[in-house]
């Protein structure tokens, strides 16, 4: 038996569905039931019928996914697949920020673990964030862990006043301003498509800027056949799946997630035979984290 018809053979054994993020391998996604960006992956969990959800991504999709399901079993192919940004801000901080400002939303990007989710008011992804911030009643916005995504927001958004931490993603801030010059020069009237993880005189450069679907989204719609893609590389699977007759390229080697790329089909199949990955949230925390990501779902509707 192959390994794609061992996984298709153990996912009807334990009723499981897989959700992969558009970063992981080219592979992982071709078998994937649902492949989508973070706000698509969140929404989809919390719809679903299967005992057991299978998240190919990295810990705080699954966590999320286990807050939203806690009557599910959530297993990560690997475990310590982890996102860096994930840990890059404070409760201490957090604490800190709402004494001194009265009128304050602590608004926390979807790539948090459970602990940061839990001090605060509204999760956002990149798809979301711009209308949920819009939407708060609040003037004051602390928007953590990650600055650049938070810059990026507060530049649309300048009738609030942005109080920022000092997160990021190591591999978009490892983009330059002059990688993106250099391939614009290389492939002249291709359109710069950036993710907002990317550092602000990046961002600058761009003719889009997205979520990793907002990406695939516009690339897919435009009339433009040459695209420069400014974030992790893993989405040229389903913008060439999507688009076979147009050119992607892509601006540095760098461009890799290694924590994504740590899911292999392999170590999915593994953790449905053996019920290994399996993620916990200890139930108070569950409960304290679940408030601010349903008020996602319900601002981002
Ligand atoms: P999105 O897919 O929501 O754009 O997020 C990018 C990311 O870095 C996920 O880890
Ligand atoms: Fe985290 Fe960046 Fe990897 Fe996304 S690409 S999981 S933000 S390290």
């Amino acid at each position: 038996m192959s390994i794609v018809e061992e996984i298709k053979e153990l996912k009807k054994q334990r009723n499981a569905v897989i959700l992969a993020h558009y970063y992981v391998a080219d592979e992982v996604q071709a078998i994937a039931d649902y492949i989508g960006d973070s706000y698509y992956l969140a929404k989809v969990a919390k719809g679903l019928q299967e005992d057991t959800i299978v998240f190919a991504g990295v810990n705080f999709m699954g966590e999320s996914a286990k807050i939203l399901n806690p009557g599910k079993t959530v297993l990560m192919p690997d475990i310590t697949a982890d996102c860096p940004m994930a840990h890059m801000a404070t409760a201490e901080r957090i604490a800190q920020v709402r004494a001194q400002y009265e009128d304050v939303a602590v608004v926390c990007y979807v790539n948090s673990v459970a602990s940061l989710k839990e001090h605060s008011d509204v999760i956002v992804t990149s798809a979301n964030a711009m209308k949920i911030v819009k939407a708060l009643p609040n003037k004051n916005i602390f928007f953590i862990p990650d600055e650049n995504l938070g810059r990026y927001i507060a530049s649309e958004v300048p009738e609030k006043n942005f109080i920022f931490n000092d997160g990021y993603c190591p591999i978009h801030k490892a983009i330059s301003a002059k990688q993106v010059l250099d391939a614009k020069a290389k492939h002249k009237g291709a359109l710069v498509l950036v993710h907002p993880e990317s550092i602000p005189e990046v961002v600058e450069l761009a003719d889009y800027v997205g979520s990793t679907s907002g990406i695939i989204d516009f690339a897919t719609a435009s009339d433009a056949t040459e695209f420069i893609i400014v974030t992790e590389r893993g989405v040229l699977y389903e913008l060439r799946c999507k688009n076979p007759d147009k050119k992607f390229y892509s601006v540095s080697d760098s461009q890799i997630c290694a924590d994504m790329k740590k899911v292999t089909l392999e170590k999915i199949r593994d953790c449905m035979k053996d019920n290994t990955g399996v993620i916990e949230v200890e139930d108070e925390l569950r409960k304290k984290a679940l408030i601010p990501l349903e008020r996602m779902l319900e601002l981002a509707k």
